[in-house]
């Protein structure tokens, strides 16, 4: 299959532009788009042979549902039943945006959309593309990150394209996806919310909005072998996994930096190539490998927007060993330490103990 790839610019577009795509979908193919989170392998979230292709063309287990991107917050009566007023409290403060609701599925949804559950994941996203890319269709959009599974999610169509080239109709590359991590993910079918994955809409901002919500414990569970089942069936898999392994440094910064210096230097003397996730304010000590800086300190959104493209840098030199700080545990920071923690396979070393 040939892929077409659509350049557009995402704040001077005609919608008419929009128009192949939409007939690719509506057809039951396959089209990879921008969103603010990651890049998103859409198909008609209503056609269950279509959910059947997405996993195919990503390589992922039929068993991990998909999320249903819409551009009406209306939608949401189409695609789910029973729906508690804080899902429309939530709608109207965080939509358009990354977070993802989880309802109990209208039985127009397929089970194959849905890995099996009677549940249903429903987002509408604030890319503008993305929004008019759903209006355009005139469907309902079912996407998962467009990555192949076990990849960083894409955060650049140029991602997109070196994992999915050949396998799907059209790649729309729309710049980069600003947020860089995926949505967050609340479950509204039990008495009380529970956060399944944390993202860019933090839990004390979901809290600001309903109350108290719980956090599902495999989230930040750092020894896999506790048997913590995650609810989201997607978050069990070692995802946004380097092909180098991966080792997290925590405690005192100079220790870190310390000990990461020790580590790459012992590393690359053995003959191994060595990559180093580092920050602004801590790039300049470090001394050996291929040292990257993934963001700021004092701006964890830029951390959040840089980390998976510095995962693939590391996949591209084909680094052996990666070497990264940790990060504050609170906030935006309990996204980059959740995805940071699975892409390392639970390896941390906490270096002042
Ligand atoms: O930001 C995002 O959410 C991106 C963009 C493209 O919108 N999409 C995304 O999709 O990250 P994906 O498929 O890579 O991750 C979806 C996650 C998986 O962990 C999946 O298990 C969980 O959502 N999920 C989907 N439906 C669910 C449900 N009914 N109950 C529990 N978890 C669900
Ligand atoms: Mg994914």
């Amino acid at each position: 299959m040939i892929t077409k790839i659509q350049k557009l610019d995402k704040e001077e577009y005609d919608i008419e532009e929009l128009e192949e795509a939409a007939q690719i979908l509506r057809a039951g193919g396959l089209v990879a788009f921008p969103t603010e989170t990651v890049y998103g392998l859409g198909g008609n979230a209503l056609d269950a042979e279509v959910s059947k292709k997405i996993y195919a063309a990503k390589g992922r287990p039929s068993d991990n549902p998909l999320i249903v991107h819409i551009s009406n917050a209306k939608d949401i009566e189409k695609l789910a039943k029973n729906i508690p007023d804080r899902a429309y409290k939530l709608a109207e403060v965080f939509w358009p945006g990354p977070l993802t609701l989880i309802l109990f599925k209208d039985s127009s949804v397929p089970y194959s959309t849905t890995g099996g559950l009677d549940t249903v994941a429903i987002r509408l996203p604030a890319n503008k593309i993305a929004r008019d890319l759903i209006e355009q269709s005139g469907i309902y959009i079912a996407a998962p990150s467009a990555n192949l599974s076990g990849k960083p999610s894409p955060t650049k169509a140029e991602h997109v394209i070196t994992d999915l080239n050949g396998k799907i109709d059209m790649i729309i590359d729309g710049g980069n996806a600003t947020l860089g991590l995926e949505s967050t993910i609340l479950d509204l079918t039990m008495e009380e919310p529970m956060l399944l994955r944390p993202g860019c809409i933090t839990k004390t901002m979901l809290e600001n909005t309903i109350g108290p919500i719980a956090c599902d414990p495999a989230i930040l569970s750092r020894n896999p072998s506790n048997n913590i089942v995650p609810k989201a069936p997607g978050m069990k898999y070692r995802h946004y996994a380097p092909e180098g392994s991966l080792t997290i440094y925590e405690g005192k910064l100079d220790d870190v930096i310390k000990t990461i210096n020790e580590e790459a230097k012992a590393k690359i003397a053995g003959g191994s190539r060595v990559g180093i996730i580092a920050t602004e304010e801590t790039k300049q000590y470090y001394q050996y490998g291929d040292v990257m800086t993934v963001g700021s300190r004092n701006d964890e959104a830029s951390i959040a927007a840089g980390l998976y493209n510095i995962l693939r840098q590391f996949d591209e030199l084909k680094t052996e060993y990666i070497f990264t700080e940790s990060f504050e545990n609170n906030a935006l920071g309990h996204a980059i330490m959740n995805r940071l923690i699975k892409a390392a396979g639970y390896h941390i070393v906490n270096v002042s103990k």
